[in-house]
């Protein structure tokens, strides 16, 4: 694997495997209290630009169990903060840590952030991508369906970070990808018009989401309003009606469709509370995966 995991484009298709392998035994291995401190004395810095709940606690606790230790770096207390550039942030702080887990708004310092840093650089969520987010939809997949070869799956909602992972996992890994977007809210053009060029089971995008939806195996959707796009509320809320994965959306997706959400969940916009807390959702399996498929990362990438 290369030293960061920046984009699902830093990913080979064996990658993708190993990660999934590694996620499986960590898994079991917690499930049966056997240890796995495969990384004592090892540190992890996390920067966080943006709230979180999943990720910030899923890679503390996963370097905790591994045996080593993550510190919190909220932007509003470190230096990066108050206007130290990221070069001199990445050099010195790859001086103290074995590795970086950032979450911040733009791809490019992230970006920036790894060509400056000689640990690996995690992306834990930008504007642009939530790698780590993708690859835990995914083991969740292969649990529950054995696999993602062939599927088709449906990504009902706002073209965003989300919506451009998953654009991204469909250009390397064999399944189908239908997208619903409003006009407006398309997911990022380059990596669109990538994904739809090298996608091998397909990429599609619609405005209708009955077509998207339609005999899917999997009906997946996120927020309307993400984070940082709080001023875009009122308007938002107008351009995304017709876009709730709601019962009777669901239904056109195969009878034994799961629901998957990346959550935070605004019930009642995005999502209906009857499908979110319905009998195909797996939205709490799959934050779970969180923590196995972070550590599974960690452990190869520290
Ligand atoms: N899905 C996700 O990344 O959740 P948090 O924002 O809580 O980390
Ligand atoms: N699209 C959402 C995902 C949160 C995990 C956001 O960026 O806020």
């Amino acid at each position: 694997m290369k030293k960061d995991l920046l984009s699902e484009y830093d990913l080979e298709l064996e990658d993708y495997e190993c990660i999934f392998e590694k996620a499986r035994r960590l898994k079991r291995l917690l499930r049966e209290g056997r240890e796995h401190a495969t990384l004592k004395g090892k540190t992890l810095g996390m920067i966080f630009d943006k709230s979180s709940t999943r990720t910030r606690i899923s890679f503390e606790v996963g370097m905790y169990q591994m045996g080593g230790i993550a510190l919190f770096l909220s932007n509003r207390d470190t230096q990066l903060g108050r206007g130290e550039i990221i070069a001199d942030s990445a050099r010195i702080m790859s001086r103290y840590l074995d590795g970086i887990m950032i979450r911040t708004f733009s791809q490019a310092a992230v970006e920036e952030f790894a060509r400056y840093a000689t640990i690996p650089v995690i992306n834990g969520l930008t504007d642009l991508l939530h790698p780590c987010q993708i690859l835990s939809d995914l083991f969740t997949i292969i649990e529950k369906r054995g696999g993602y070869s062939g599927l088709k799956i449906a990504y009902i909602g706002d073209g965003n970070n989300m919506a451009n992972s998953w654009i991204n996992a469909a250009a390397k890994l064999p399944f189908h990808l239908d997208l619903a977007c409003p006009e407006g809210y398309d997911p990022d053009p380059a990596i669109l018009k990538r994904g739809m060029a090298e996608a091998p089971a397909g990429v599609g995008l619609h405005r209708d989401p009955k077509i998207a939806v339609g005999d899917a195996d999997i009906v997946y959707t996120d927020v309307w309003v993400s984070m940082g796009q709080e001023g875009e509320r009122k308007e938002r809320m107008k351009r995304f009606q017709g876009y709730q994965v709601n019962q009777a959306l669901l239904e056109r997706a195969k009878k034994d469709a799961l629901v998957m959400h990346c959550l935070p969940a605004h019930r009642g916009e995005e999502i209906t509370a009857e499908v979110i807390d319905g009998p195909r959702s797996v939205v709490i399996d799959e934050a779970e995966n969180r923590l196995h498929v972070q550590k599974a990362i960690m452990e190869i990438l520290l």
